[in-house]
């Protein structure tokens, strides 16, 4: 363990206190740093700097640890349900059976949208992205419920977790509903989270619809998985953006813009593109391995690769299994799961991958159980989003009720020209 930091410059030095974590990470903290010696600190996407103290998520992205609230991951997923950690998520402890089931009720009330916001999906074009009618709609719930918005009133905060937990599904499927002209399915209560969500995105007012329970059950492992994963860039935006004590819905919106990057969670829909791309190709996996290690072609193995992870991904492993399960369970020969084989298998050998250390992420196996699943690829990174609903809500929360909160301004170090005089319009050549 590391002492003490100093900082020598010139002829000068600075102490710098150290913040231990409960896990033995270590930070220095440079609060004081721009007042003592008129420097700031330089960190691109911020791979060294820490945003903020968190007691939600533990990640080692060299062993290839996740746990939330001090869980494992593999336990969560093995033992527990979507409910159970959402609520372990946002309030800090696994509930009791009364706390889960009046938790549970809660969100289940709150599940239908207002019918004037059935007519915002009539404003936008039928092959919309989901995920922008998901970040509008979610903003849009703010002018629906003025009276409880207040990010400081613990009660408004209380409900409006409810009307995210429990609206997302629902605004997620009307989307899915809108881009293929069919009417919007109604929310039935009486199912579970993921049951009632499957309904709303597979039934049709004209016949029978039965929830697969196997599909229920996966997708509700899928949700879990991806439900947090401390300071990543979509969750980094839902603080940034709460910092200011803009409300709940507009913070988590934006995070929703942030998490449909293809860098980010839009990586998932990229993933089966590439796979199909490579498939029409005729499958030929060693020509995108080739093309993913020239510099000069742009091109990346999506779903490969993680700024954290550097040895495994867990979930991906976890993922991986369930996919064989799910595909095999329902008779599904897919050729795309043969190439994705293919290309892991190649690249972790490809001395390439294997030096900087990129190895399957979230969303390399993700996609091909959703497509086995019956969704379309414009709805994956939206799944993403229901899932990862809980750990943006709890990292808000954790935010807000901090005392080290402060409005997120990160400083910059201006390279531009210096001061120079106006040059009327005539005078410029
Ligand atoms: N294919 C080919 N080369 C890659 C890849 C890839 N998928 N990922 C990284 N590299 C190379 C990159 O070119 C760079 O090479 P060099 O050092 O020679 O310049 C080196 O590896 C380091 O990459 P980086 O972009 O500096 O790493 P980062 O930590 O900034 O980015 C990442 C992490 C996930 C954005 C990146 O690995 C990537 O673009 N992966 C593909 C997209 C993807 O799958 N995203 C999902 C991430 S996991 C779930 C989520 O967060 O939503």
């Amino acid at each position: 363990m590391v002492k003490k930091a100093q900082l020598i410059y010139d002829d000068k030095s600075m102490d710098l206190p150290l913040i231990n974590g409960t896990e033995n990470e270590q930070a220095v903290d440079i609060a004081k740093l721009r007042a003592q010696s008129g420097l700031v600190t330089m960190d691109h996407g911020y791979a060294n700097t820490g945003a903020c103290t968190s007691a939600i998520t533990f990640l080692d992205g060299e062993q290839g640890i996740l746990r939330y609230r001090g869980y494992n991951i593999q336990d969560l997923c093995e033992n527990s349900n979507f409910m159970e950690v959402s609520y372990l998520l946002i309030y800090g402890e696994l509930p009791s059976p009364s706390q889960v089931e009046e938790f549970r009720n809660n969100i289940t009330r709150h599940t239908m949208l207002h019918e004037s916001l059935r007519s915002l999906y009539d404003a936008y074009p039928r092959d919309a992205h989901p995920m922008a009618l998901l970040s509008s709609v979610v903003c849009s719930l703010s002018t629906f419920y003025q009276d409880a918005i207040d990010p400081l009133n613990p009660e408004h905060v209380k409900i409006s977790i409810f009307r995210l937990l429990a609206k997302i599904p629902t605004i997620a499927a009307y989307s899915y509903k809108k881009s293929i002209g069919q009417p919007f399915i109604y929310p039935i209560n009486a199912l579970s989270y993921c049951a009632n969500f499957l309904n709303m995105m597979f039934s049709v007012p004209a016949e029978h619809y039965e929830v697969d329970p196997d599909i229920e059950k996966a997708l509700d492992l899928l949700f879990i998985l991806h439900a947090d994963h401390e300071q990543n860039c979509s969750t980094s935006t839902v603080r940034m953006v709460g910092s200011s004590h803009a409300n709940m819905f507009a913070a988590i919106s934006a995070g929703i813009c942030a998490l449909w990057g293809p860098l980010h969670g839009g990586a998932n829909q990229e993933v089966l593109e590439m796979l199909q791309l490579i498939y029409e190709d005729g499958n030929n996996v060693k020509k995108y391995v080739e093309k993913a290690k020239d510099k000069n072609s742009n091109f990346r193995l999506m779903g490969f690769g993680h700024r954290v992870y550097k040895n495994f991904d867990p979930r991906a492993q976890i993922i991986k299994k369930t996919c064989d399960k799910v595909l095999s369970k329902m008779g599904i020969n897919d050729p795309l799961l043969d190439i994705a084989h293919q290309l892991e298998e190649v690249a972790l050998k490809d001395p390439y991958f294997v030096e900087k250390k990129l190895y399957p992420n979230v969303d390399f196996y993700s996609g091909i159980i959703y497509k086995a699943m019956g969704f379309p690829v414009e709805m994956f990174t939206v799944l993403f989003a229901i899932g990862r609903m809980p750990g943006w809500i709890a990292q808000w929360k954790e935010m807000m009720e901090s005392k080290d909160t402060r409005i997120g301004r990160p400083r910059q170090i201006y390279t531009g020209q210096n001061q120079r005089k106006y040059v009327p319009i005539h005078k410029r050549s």
